[in-house]
């Protein structure tokens, strides 16, 4: 058995990504399909958001299965063998269960038999902390590829009578290998991380913790759903995002104006345009693809990472800036020095989307898609999906009906 602890080949000259991939279910959700399950508008959303569409994972489908393929491209593109990988970091808020964790079941759907895998709860943050995780474990020498996976199944985890949140969300994956070199240079050149606790109820999921178990009651009050304080994390998005971004270009020794590519999380549109306008750059510097998967929180700069590789947009040389923010709440932003051959991408086209992670033995699980969402996909153009209880049949008590 070898794995980070095994690793004894001492520090590297640097720690660069070898590896990139990202997974989307194929099904869409469309701002006209949410028309027919709250009282919104497409309008309202693209202007509100910028997004149009977002994807939704199938019924067969779970957090652990989009990070698995993700995964698997990652390590296709750095042309290793799963073997190779020595630390597994899963960055999630929607895991498969509380326990064990997501990566234990990526772990083995990619055929790795030896790595250390855990996951990181930052929120939308996860994949830079994970990121900056991968790249203690590599410079240290205590790891010599590590492999970073976001992955987020929110359409599980969201109230689709709750307007407010529900038009936001989407699933998803994407994964970097961060790789020992024996060249310097490249890799991570600044790093920045904050975290606020006075931001701890902005974004949460009440219930499931010890806090407040799961119980009927809970169910009831609508407890197991994400909650947000839209305007609230939207003040501190638009003020911490660029301030973090900025933080980490001061490390790194650079000028805002020198950065070739940012990728920031994908929350709003408008939040990214007032990154933008506050580092004083026009868009086109910005990667922006929330128009087609919404918000998919860890898995967000991944995603955006791999598609602006497999893009063109990025060239060995290139100083970019992974950057985000989340519940908690969190932020970071990484600026690095791009060294890969972006054609190492095509490396992975023969890899299938398709994952296969260890089941229970003896234990199914019950329907896991939420019933609105459904009735909205088993009938495309059909008409309005009325309102249910979350428990049909069963009224809340009167108390219990004051919730929010
Ligand atoms: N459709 C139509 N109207 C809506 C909708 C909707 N889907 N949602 C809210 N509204 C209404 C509100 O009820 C309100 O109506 P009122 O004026 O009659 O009261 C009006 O629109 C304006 O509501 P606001 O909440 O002020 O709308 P805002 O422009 O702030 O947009 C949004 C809301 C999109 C949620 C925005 O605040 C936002 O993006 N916040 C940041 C969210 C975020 O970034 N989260 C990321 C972290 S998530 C994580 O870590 C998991």
């Amino acid at each position: 058995m070898s794995g980070p602890g095994s690793y004894t080949a001492g520090a590297p000259a640097s720690v660069r990504i070898s590896g990139w991939g990202s997974y989307v279910p194929e099904r869409v959700l469309s701002n006209t399909d949410l028309e027919r399950i709250v009282d919104t508008s497409d309008e309202w959303i693209r202007t509100r958001t910028g997004i149009s569409q977002r994807r939704v994972a199938a019924p067969h489908e779970t957090t652990a299965t989009l990070g698995a393929i993700a995964a698997k491209r990652a390590v296709a593109v750095a042309g290793l063998s799963p073997d190779d990988i020595d630390v597994i970091v899963v960055a999630t808020l929607t895991p498969d269960y509380p326990m064990p964790s997501t990566a234990v079941l990526v772990k083995e759907a990619i055929g790795n038999s030896t790595a250390a895998a855990f996951d990181v709860a930052a929120a939308c943050s996860g994949f830079v902390y994970g990121y900056a995780t991968a790249d203690a474990f590599v410079r240290s020498g205590m790891a010599r590829h590590v492999l970073v996976v976001g992955a987020e199944l929110l359409t599980r985890f969201i109230d689709f009578s709750d307007r407010s949140t529900c038009i936001l969300f989407g699933d998803g994956a994407g994964a970097v290998v961060l790789s020992a070199s024996d060249e310097g240079g490249g890799g991570l050149a600044g790093l920045e991380m904050t975290t606020d606790p006075d931001g701890a109820y902005m974004i949460w999921l009440p219930s499931g913790g010890s806090r407040s178990p799961s119980s009927i009651e809970t169910a009831r009050r609508g407890e197991h759903f994400i909650r947000m304080e839209g305007r609230e994390t939207y003040r501190y998005a638009t003020r911490t995002l660029a301030a973090s971004a900025l933080a980490a270009i001061a490390r790194a020794g650079w000028e805002p104006a020198e950065v070739d590519l940012f990728i920031p999380h994908q929350a709003n549109i408008r939040i990214i345009e007032a990154v933008a306008r506050g580092l004083r750059l026009p868009m086109e510097k910005m990667v922006v693809n929330i128009d087609r998967y919404g918000n998919t929180s860890a898995a967000s700069v991944g995603i955006a990472l791999d598609e602006a590789v497999r893009g063109g947009r990025v060239k060995p040389g290139d100083k970019l800036v992974l950057f985000a923010f989340g519940a908690g709440f969190t932020s970071g932003a990484a600026a690095i020095t791009w060294t890969a051959d972006p054609a190492h991408s095509a490396r992975s086209d023969d890899v299938r989307p398709v994952a296969s992670v260890r089941a229970p033995l003896d234990w199914a699980s019950v329907d896991p898609m939420p019933p609105r969402l459904a009735a909205v996909l088993a009938d495309p153009g059909g008409p309005p999906v009325p309102l249910d209880d979350v428990i049909p049949g069963d009224p809340a008590p009167a108390h219990l009906e004051e919730q929010p």
